[in-house]
């Protein structure tokens, strides 16, 4: 504690004094009209022992001592009229005067965040896929390149490799020199997940594996993380019947009985046939146009590719140790981010909105 005869510093006038106290009083009285902090709080701020008032009585032993008499009465009444402004300011229903804290009042309620929404989008995909059997599992997304291509039926220089614009990584296990283990990539999907599924030896496969992806790549329907769900089924007497089910049965789930599914022929290395799998779009709802006239920024013509699907390449089966003789199946992969801008009411037109961290954004979902 500061003695009171202790006249260490420079000495103040009586009339500097009284006007660092004047000064004091309105940068509070000032402070404390704009404040909307509760009246204990703007007490320990104004008045406590760490204040700007509070310093500054310790100075008075630096006032002629002559003097001190009379700046004791300044202090006292700055210190009043700061009270003052503070009770008549009040604290609401917490209280008015003397009465400054009621703890039978409810408190108050501090904002709630909630899950992020391509996390709700995730639990919902795998609710859906789990009422019919499916099981969510988990593969690396940082895996040996055999998994994300080789395996899959790309061999190292297949140009299918070069859509998937992938991630190497440097690392020690990459520099022991192996045939199948060579290299290590950011997965550029969740195919990598359906060799070593198949790996597991466990027959019937119903999988549905979630995770993060990377691509280098970045516009208004692409951004270089992002997630896919990707569905293996491997069974005795698998047929495009089974596959074309299951897409629909998730989409009718997931978007609502109104909007339209579709299929096209395409081309991956690991399934045969194969195709790609399109919504009617949730911005334009299918019709390519807003109502101002306007073209839509997200979809080509109505509709937007949401993954693709096929039957699984024999190939694969084979590299996976299934027994092609008595197995055959269907797998798909879609993008999450995609599948929940297409729902109803989202309308979302920019997929880095999702990931652009603007709480104002979030907060709508
Ligand atoms: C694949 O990745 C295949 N592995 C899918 C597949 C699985 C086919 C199983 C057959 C059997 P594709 O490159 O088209 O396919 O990507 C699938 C979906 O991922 C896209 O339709 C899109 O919804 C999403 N996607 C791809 N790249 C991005 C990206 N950069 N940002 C956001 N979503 C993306």
């Amino acid at each position: 504690m500061a003695d009171k005869n202790d006249t260490k510093g420079e000495p103040i006038t009586t009339p500097n004094f009284i006007g660092m106290l004047i000064a004091c009083q309105q940068d509070a009285l000032a402070a404390i009209a704009e404040s909307d902090k509760t009246a204990e709080f703007l007490r320990i701020e104004f008045l406590g022992g760490k204040s700007e008032l509070s310093k500054l009585t310790h100075q008075i032993r630096l006032v002629p001592s002559a003097d001190r008499g009379q700046v004791g009465t300044v202090v006292n009444d700055v210190k009043k009229s700061i009270l003052n402004a503070i009770n008549k300011k009040g604290t609401g229903n917490r209280g008015q005067g003397t009465e400054t804290f009621d703890p039978t009042m409810p408190g108050i309620r501090p904002p709630e965040g909630h899950l992020h929404i391509v996390t709700q989008a995730i639990e919902e995909i795998t609710r859906i896929f789990e009422r019919i059997s499916f099981t969510r599992v988990r593969h690396p997304e940082a895996d040996w390149d055999y998994y994300a291509f080789e395996a899959l039926n790309m061999p190292a220089n297949h140009p299918a490799r070069d859509e998937w614009e992938t991630f190497f990584i440097e690392s020690q296990k990459s520099k022991v020199k192996s045939q199948k283990f060579s290299k290590i990539v950011l997965t550029p999907h969740t195919s990598n997940g359906q060799v070593r599924e198949m790996e597991k030896g466990k027959l019937p496969i119903r999988m549905i594996n979630i995770a993060k992806c990377y691509r280098r790549q970045i516009d208004v329907s692409h951004t270089p993380m992002f997630h896919q769900f990707e569905g293996l089924y491997v069974d005795k007497n698998v047929s495009i019947g089974h596959l074309k089910g299951v897409l629909d049965y998730f989409a009718k789930q997931f978007f609502g009985p109104e909007r339209k599914t579709r299929i096209r022929p395409f081309h991956f290395q690991f399934t045969e046939p194969s195709f790609e799998v399109d919504i009617s779009c949730g911005v334009c709802l299918g019709q390519a146009r807003l109502p101002d006239g306007q073209g839509c920024k997200l979809c080509k013509q109505g509709w937007l590719e949401l993954g693709g699907a096929g039957m699984v390449h024999p190939v694969v089966l084979k590299n996976g140790g299934v027994d092609t003789t008595t197995y055959n199946g269907f797998a798909f992969g879609w993008g999450v981010e995609r599948t929940y801008m297409m729902k109803a009411g989202t309308r979302l037109d920019d997929i880095r909105l999702l990931y652009s961290n603007d709480v104002r954004f979030l907060e709508q979902f």
